[in-house]
């Protein structure tokens, strides 16, 4: 198999939540991709229940995988290669993404790509649009809040990250406080679309000089002040202060490294007010469309697809190196390519 022929890959996301399957093809980009939610099922608990996730990945798997190959017009023996997320994410959902991907490969006798969750993100924004490196690649989902410098392909430095909550936590837990659903972000949204609210002073986090987010602040100030103002004023307040306190940071990250283009990527860059902010930055600005910002398989095979091209997949005879690690950070991960052979 050459990396200069036509090939389709299978992209397979289970890192959290999201079951999400793609098929990417390495000369005309994203075939189709497919999802399925679990944010129901959650609601219930007011958060993620591991052991839940990775109960429902596996039952997913088992009716995504053949929904999408048919409605593609492709079998099993059409993928050439499989791409999937190893790292970070909770491990018992990892695990049922890359067990899945195993048995796949073995059966088929085809390559395994790993993906780190971060990376894909952060290259969420290529299946729409080509930003010239360097970027600062600004990542704020459920799990991570962290700023890196791109400098290219598999080269990234981390230049800032959260010290506590990510940002979505932060409105996960700030949505359990006010009585709203999970997932928190969407919920407060939704809540505040046909509101008039005031604005409530929140405490600023981080009055020091560091490139560094902490969200707990905003979190306890919510909880300590939830019967001295509305739900509405006190929503739409955590919202801004969560919103331009990523901004503030990000500002101090464009100084330090004098890099002017800005990715924005991950659950949270769905945020309208967020997004609207960015938007008035003099930045030159990329966000993927809102179905991108949240996980998705087709930001797997994305990676996978550009990785396997520089010639880096398992095969049969290293399949047993392909390790799933929960916290395993991006600079690590890709150090951690470096030393396979
Ligand atoms: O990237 P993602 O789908 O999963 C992780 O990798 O964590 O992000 C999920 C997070 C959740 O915390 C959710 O509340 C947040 O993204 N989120 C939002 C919005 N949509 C999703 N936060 C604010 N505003 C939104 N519209
Ligand atoms: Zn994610």
């Amino acid at each position: 198999m050459s990396s200069s022929q036509e090939l389709i890959s299978l992209g397979v996301e289970t890192s959290c939540d999201d079951t999400s399957l793609a098929l990417f093809d390495s000369k005309k980009g994203l075939i189709d991709y497919i999802l399925s939610s679990q944010a129901n099922l959650h609601k219930e608990y007011n958060g993620i229940v591991p052991e839940l996730c990775s109960r429902e990945h596996t039952k997913n798997l088992y009716f995504l995988f053949p929904r999408l190959l048919e409605r593609n017009h492709l079998k099993p023996k059409d993928i050439n290669f499989i791409s999937v997320t190893t790292s970070p994410g909770l491990i018992l959902s990892l695990l049922v993404g890359v067990s899945f991907s195993l048995g796949l490969s073995y059966a088929l006798d085809i390559p395994i790509v790993p993906v780190h969750h971060i990376e894909a993100h952060i290259y969420s924004v290529f299946l729409e649009y080509n930003p010239p490196y360097p970027f600062l690649a600004l990542v704020v989902s459920g799990g991570h809040t962290e700023i890196h410098l791109v400098k290219g392909f598999e080269d990234y430095e981390l230049v800032g990250k959260t010290l506590d909550d990510a940002a979505g936590e932060a409105f996960d837990k700030g949505a359990i406080v006010l009585g709203l659903d999970y997932p928190g972000g969407p919920a407060i949204e939704k809540f505040l679309s046909d509101k008039n609210p005031k604005l409530v002073d929140f405490p600023m986090p981080i009055k020091d000089e560091r490139i560094a987010f902490s969200f707990s602040g905003l979190k306890t100030f919510l909880k300590e002040n939830k019967d001295k103002y509305t739900k509405e004023d006190l929503a739409y307040s955590y919202q801004e202060a969560i919103v331009n306190h990523i901004i503030r940071i990000l500002r101090r990250a464009i100084e330090k490294t004098s890099v002017n283009r800005v990715v924005v990527v991950g659950g949270v860059a769905a945020n309208k007010r967020l997004r609207e902010k960015l938007k008035s930055m003099n930045i030159e600005l990329y966000i993927p469309s809102i179905k991108f910002c949240t996980d998705n398989a087709a930001m797997v095979s994305l990676v996978g697809d550009m990785r396997f091209k520089k010639g880096f997949y398992y095969t049969k005879k290293d399949l047993t190196h392909i390790n799933p690690e929960p916290s395993l950070n991006l600079e690590a991960f890709i150090k951690s390519l470096k030393t396979k052979n």
